[in-house]
């Protein structure tokens, strides 16, 4: 702690003469006076409570106390003068409320379990991660403590800062290596640093582990011998990490082994791995996302559903099932995942994603607030036990790749703390502490990000179009991929299946019925042509070239105007930051925004023009 404070106040000083690369995120508190805070307790999370208040805090005293009268979570209040919470962890939120200029009296979080997942390689390389090499992982089966601490710490910090309190280091296609010991030893290393700041350790694992090295003969999750080596590498992993969180699992998925692969269920796979973790108080979170093999020909989006109901009521209570968002795969604009109406019995967790995939990497602006805000539209929030969000983290100087994707790592802990925050009022607290406070800057912007999101639905795929991105990459627009030997699963002209009729995915009764894995109400405004939402239309309809929108217009004349639409607003945000912005930041961070922004407008073109022309094929003849 110490170190960041001091290396802080070093950059302060020089602040004028050195480059901005927005290494320090929104963390720019000034350091105002030697504010003097009470508190008698000598825990290293009070500690550096006490820390940051003394070097930041805007007043002259305040007083930190633990209250055992108050409800038993992460929350805090603040009364003018004492901070008070029933948690050590509640006095480290409250202080970064406070320095961040909340003066919320009282605030206590929606989520016990507020989780980055990272999908980092034991080789370093980052699984979707547009932000440079991992930072936790490097060079597999090199030397190992290759970690970077100061980093860690201020990784912590940062997530400390916006209440995330649990992060899984690894790949959910995971490695067997990363439970042996000298990966664990690592994992302890990693644990100790982030314990302060009340950031928990989860590991994601690979099903067949004990098999893959070497110790069992199998994976079978009924096997005694397989029962009992989990049992035994709990223990190992928890005289090491007392505190360690659980596992989170991807199985029968994709390729990775599971139960499946014993012609066990997940049920069977899970609870085997609950029961090893129980005696620790750890948790197994088990990934709905699953398709393929035992479904052939089921529509995709289907198919969670099918595997996971008839298991509903199997699970024990230390399992959560973790579901992405939407039932396909975090595009641009998904209906919510049917998993949470119909898994009743097993806790629900929603995975969001914050690293890019789907929505322009690191290069796009696209602000995702208002896309996971959508989501708690129409998912009681109050239904799920908590909300994972897959990492935008890596080694790059300002952590994100993109200086505005910091502003969804920023987003995601503080909707993981209160889902119900708006999201323009989240971009503004970001924008503040990032960039600057003038108005006229913070206004601009906050515009823009509010924007964003559904100009890159526009320019992508607009009217509920989906997954026509370039194979394996995903990056850029191929409406006519396919490749026969891929499954069809991974084929654009699988999801938008244009001919002379029409365009779009039938997923009405009329055809795969997926509208059917809905609650009833919206089963029935989804099925009808006419009541289901037009954002969503191409999503469960397949719809003629000449269909009549709300507006007059035809879905082909619409379906052009969006991707225009899409195109110009992306010119217009570019210009403005262009020839507009400047003057209110430093150089280097508005040179850098500025050249994505470029190529945003030149990627965006080439989706608008692509699209266009390959649809008009179908739709001019
Ligand atoms: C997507 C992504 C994969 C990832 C998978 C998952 O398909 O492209 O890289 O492994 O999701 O969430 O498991």
């Amino acid at each position: 702690m110490k170190h960041i404070l001091l290396s802080l106040f070093a950059l302060f000083t020089t602040i004028s003469v050195h480059a901005e690369d927005g290494h320090q995120l929104w963390l720019r508190y000034q350091p105002v006076n030697k504010a003097k805070v009470l508190c008698d307790s000598k825990s290293a999370t009070i500690q550096i409570a006490k820390q940051e208040l003394e070097t930041y805090y805007n007043g002259a005293q305040i007083a930190l106390k633990l209250d055992a009268t108050m409800p038993d979570d992460d929350g805090y209040r603040f009364d003018g003068s004492t901070l008070s919470a029933r948690r050590e962890a509640g006095l480290l939120y409250g202080t970064y409320a406070l320095l961040r200029g909340d003066m919320n009296m009282e605030s206590h979080p929606a989520y016990d379990l507020r989780l980055l997942n990272h999908w980092d390689n034991l080789d370093g390389s980052i699984e979707r991660g547009y932000a440079g090499e991992s930072i936790f992982w490097k060079i597999e089966n090199a030397q190992l403590s290759t970690f970077n601490a100061q980093l860690i710490e201020e990784y912590a910090r940062a997530n400390a800062s916006i209440g995330i309190n649990g992060t899984v280091l690894n790949n959910v296609n995971a490695s067997p290596k990363m439970l042996t010991t000298p990966y664990l030893k690592e994992v302890k290393k990693i644990a100790d640093i982030l314990r302060p700041y009340h950031i928990k350790v989860y590991l994601s694992i690979n099903f067949a582990t004990p098999m893959a090295l070497g110790d069992t003969k199998t994976a079978d999750p009924l096997d005694k011998s397989v029962a009992k080596w989990w049992q035994k590498k709990a223990k190992e992993i928890y005289k090491l990490i007392p505190d360690f969180g659980g596992f989170l699992v991807k199985a029968n998925s994709e390729g990775q082994p599971g139960p499946g692969d014993y012609k066990r269920t997940h049920a069977d796979g899970a609870n085997m791995l609950a029961d090893a973790l129980k005696p620790y108080k750890g948790i197994v979170m088990w990934r709905c996302f699953v398709y393929g093999a035992n479904h052939k020909g089921e529509d995709r989006v289907k198919q969670a559903v099918s595997e996971f109901k008839p298991l509903d009521g199997q699970f024990r209570d230390n399992v959560i099932l973790q579901t992405k968002n939407g039932p396909l795969d975090f595009q641009p604009r998904e209906p919510y995942s049917p998993i949470f109406d119909q898994i009743k019995q097993t806790p629900n967790m929603v995975e969001l994603q914050i690293t890019q995939e789907y929505l322009g990497q690191s290069r796009h602006l696209v602000y995702l607030a208002p896309m996971w805000q959508e989501f708690f539209s129409q998912v009681n929030p109050k239904q799920l036990r908590g909300i994972a969000g897959v990492a935008n983290i890596g080694l790059d100087k300002n952590w994100c790749g993109h200086h505005f994707s910091q502003a969804n790592w920023y987003a995601f802990g503080r909707l993981a703390w209160n889902p119900m925050l708006p999201s323009d009022k989240i971009a503004r607290e970001w924008l503040q502490q990032t960039f600057t406070r003038d108005p006229q800057f913070v206004n601009t912007m906050a515009q823009i990000m509010a924007e964003s999101r559904e100009a890159c639905v526009d320019y992508m795929m607009p009217l509920g179009l989906h997954h026509i991105f370039k194979f394996d990459h995903h990056y850029g627009p191929e409406p006519d991929g396919f490749i026969k030997s891929y499954p069809l699963e991974w084929c654009p002209v699988y999801y938008h299946k244009a001919d002379k009729q029409g365009v779009g995915f039938e997923r009405s009764s009329k055809g795969t019925d997926a509208v059917s894995q809905y609650r009833k109400e919206l089963a029935r405004t989804y099925d009808n042509i006419n009541t289901c939402p037009e954002n969503l239309l191409l999503w469960f309809h397949h719809v003629p070239w000449t269909y009549k929108m709300k507006d007059g217009s035809t879905l082909w004349e619409s379906l052009q105007f969006h991707y225009n639409r899409g195109v110009i607003t992306v010119e217009t945000h570019h210009n403005i930051w262009h020839n507009k912005m400047r003057h209110y930041i430093d150089e280097q961070r508005w040179r850098e925004v500025d050249d994505r922004l470029h190529h945003q407008v030149e990627n965006a073109r080439e989706w608008r023009d692509t699209c266009l022309k390959y649809f008009g094929q179908f739709a001019n003849e």
